[in-house]
């Protein structure tokens, strides 16, 4: 879990994206994430959809973290938006997190910068992009995925009906997963390869 720095960075960050109607994942959703991380050695993520960093800052730290207690392979973040204020927002907080030597900020619509990954795997991919493009991007992302690699989708509950044809795909698919209720009203999917 986050050093005491890093919380404490984390809860300005948070407060400052609440006040300023910036969207980033419940403290719950990103406890999960840094919990997936600790638990299986993560090292390679995907996220797609940064933001400001809230989220890319959760997870730098736990691969951080997880590299320093495993001593596993070199932790790496590649975060993608194509929000450029956003993007620049993430680089800044990164930056002022410590963890910019982790993270590769990517400035890109995800629907056009994954393909360009075939051939790489990654231990993990967060997915947090616009909700009705999900069924699209889990299909690009997927196979990126290692095997005994995790995905992660937010808002699924919240946001289902933005996602009827991302849960018509898992069904055709017969992609199995589990839906975990980080929040009272919200929760995530995760999966396992
Ligand atoms: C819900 S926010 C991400 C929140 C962030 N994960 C966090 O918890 O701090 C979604 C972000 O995805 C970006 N986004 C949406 N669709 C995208 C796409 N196709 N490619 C790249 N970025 C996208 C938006 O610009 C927005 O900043």
């Amino acid at each position: 879990m986050p050093s005491p720095v890093t919380r404490s960075f984390l809860r300005t960050l948070k407060s400052r994206n609440v006040r300023a109607n910036v969207p980033s994942v419940s403290e719950a959703t990103a406890e999960l994430l840094a919990g997936l991380v600790a638990e299986y050695g993560i090292s390679s993520l995907l996220e797609l959809g940064t933001a400001h960093g809230y989220s890319t800052v959760w997870l730098a730290s736990a691969v951080s973290e997880s590299f320093e207690k495993h001593a596993g392979a070199v932790p790496s973040v590649i975060t993608v938006d194509f929000s450029k204020p956003s993007y620049e927002a993430a680089i800044a907080n990164v930056a002022g997190a410590g963890f910019s030597n982790i993270v590769t900020h990517v400035f890109a619509d995800a629907l056009a910068y994954v393909p360009t990954l075939a051939g790489q795997e990654f231990d993990a991919v967060f997915l947090d992009a616009e909700k009705r493009s999900t069924a699209k991007l889990f299909s690009l992302a997927w196979p990126l995925v290692r095997k005994g690699g995790w995905m992660v989708v937010d808002d699924v509950v919240k946001f289902k009906n933005k996602m009827e044809d991302f849960y018509a795909l898992l069904a055709e698919r017969k992609i199995p997963y589990e839906i975990v209720m980080t929040d009272p009203d919200d929760g995530v999917m995760v999966f396992r390869k």
